[in-house]
């Protein structure tokens, strides 16, 4: 009779007290576990700051945006006085998403396609058809419930926890770095998206790797950058992986030079959005759990106004074979984790650093 372990003792079976050259990865079940799933949805999915939005989406006055992210269905409002606002795109009729999909809201109003309850872009109940006679019935007290929002880059970001620091202020040093590269001069061209066959994590990690996999999975890409002089630096929330361009390489192609320009910067944010910064193109990376062993990737390209077409042609196409080969890495991966031969690896301690870094930030948060 195997002996199966009880939750509490899969969360404490990774030992966060070590230092990196003598811990183990996050064990296997932390990937597979759907209870390790619903965890995570309710501390960390709900408790962080998500990029749900572009701000673009979001100019004009009374504009609204929604989604579903871990489970959290929202809205985010333009009101007629410029304020972003956020809440969970919940009826409080039956609990039916209130609108879908983005647009305007006319005059103003979010109207609930169920029973056509009206609220405004402050999330207050305006009108409730045929409702009169109800008892105890308070429009004030049925309003939408609210969601934490911020503007930070170019996204509007939403977290569950009202009380939260502000995103602004936590990414000090990245506001710095990209400040220094002129992160406003990068426009918005395309989104793609991806599901892939693994744990949310599974692509953070390989995402955190500190560029062990590049030699090794993406070739072209280990030509264009300098994987000598490539180094993680770890802040509270966050951390920057950046690499120079390489030069010993003799000469790139007139693209390759334009496209990596003064050296790339990866920064990852806890617990799952990315911003890759290289020459004159930027392009964020936004991974969701769709279940245990599944999750959604939402690609954002950004380039500066000077790229031709072709470049950007170019551009997006390097970043699809990346991507290709990294969702290979993933799901497979996946496969091993599943498997019950392995339950956990060891960091490479020069080059894993990001990802321990993240364990250690999941660790705590899941044990808070
Ligand atoms: S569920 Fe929205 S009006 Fe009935
Ligand atoms: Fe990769």
């Amino acid at each position: 009779m195997p002996k199966f372990e009880s939750f509490q003792e899969k969360l404490n079976s990774f030992d966060s007290s070590l230092p990196i050259d003598s811990a183990w990865m996050l064990p296997a079940s932390w990937y597979t576990d759907s209870d390790f799933l619903a965890l995570e949805k309710e501390l960390v999915f709900k408790k962080s700051w998500q990029p749900v939005a572009r701000l673009s989406q979001l100019e004009e006055e009374n504009s609204y945006v929604t989604g579903v992210t871990a489970d959290i269905p929202w809205v985010i409002t333009r009101g007629p006085e410029g304020e972003l606002r956020a809440f969970y795109n919940i009826c409080r009729h039956k609990g039916r998403e209130v609108v879908r999909g983005c647009g305007k809201a006319e005059r103003g109003e979010l109207v609930c396609g169920y029973h056509a309850w009206k609220f405004n872009t402050e999330g207050k109940l305006k009108s409730a058809p045929k409702m009169g006679g109800v008892k105890n019935f308070n429009l004030d007290e049925m309003s939408l419930v609210p969601l934490a929002v911020e503007a930070w880059g170019n996204w509007a970001f939403i977290n569950g926890d009202l009380n939260a620091e502000p995103l602004s202020r936590q990414l000090k040093e990245l506001n710095k770095r990209f400040d220094e590269r002129s992160i406003e001069k990068y426009k918005f061209h395309s989104t793609k998206e991806w599901i892939i066959n693994c744990n949310w994590k599974v692509f953070n990690d390989n995402y955190l790797d500190g560029g062990y996999h590049i030699p090794f999975m993406h070739p072209s890409l280990d030509a264009q950058i300098d994987m000598e002089n490539y180094k993680t630096e770890c802040f509270e929330n966050y951390n920057i992986q950046s690499s120079p361009a390489n030069q010993k390489n003799g000469e790139l192609s007139y693209d390759h030079k334009e496209r990596i320009g003064d050296g790339s910067i990866y920064a990852w944010v806890y617990p799952n959005f990315t911003l890759n910064l290289y020459g004159n193109c930027l392009d964020s990376n936004y991974v969701t759990p769709l279940g245990e062993d599944k999750c959604h990737v939402r690609y954002e390209f950004y380039f500066t106004e000077d790229c031709s077409e072709e470049f950007i042609e170019n551009s997006i196409a390097q970043s699809d074979v990346t991507q290709v080969e990294d969702i290979e890495i993933c799901e497979s991966v996946q496969v091993g984790l599943k498997s019950g031969a392995y339950t956990a690896g060891r960091y490479a301690p020069q080059l894993e650093v990001g990802e321990y870094h993240f364990h250690q930030l999941l660790a705590k948060n899941l044990r808070q």
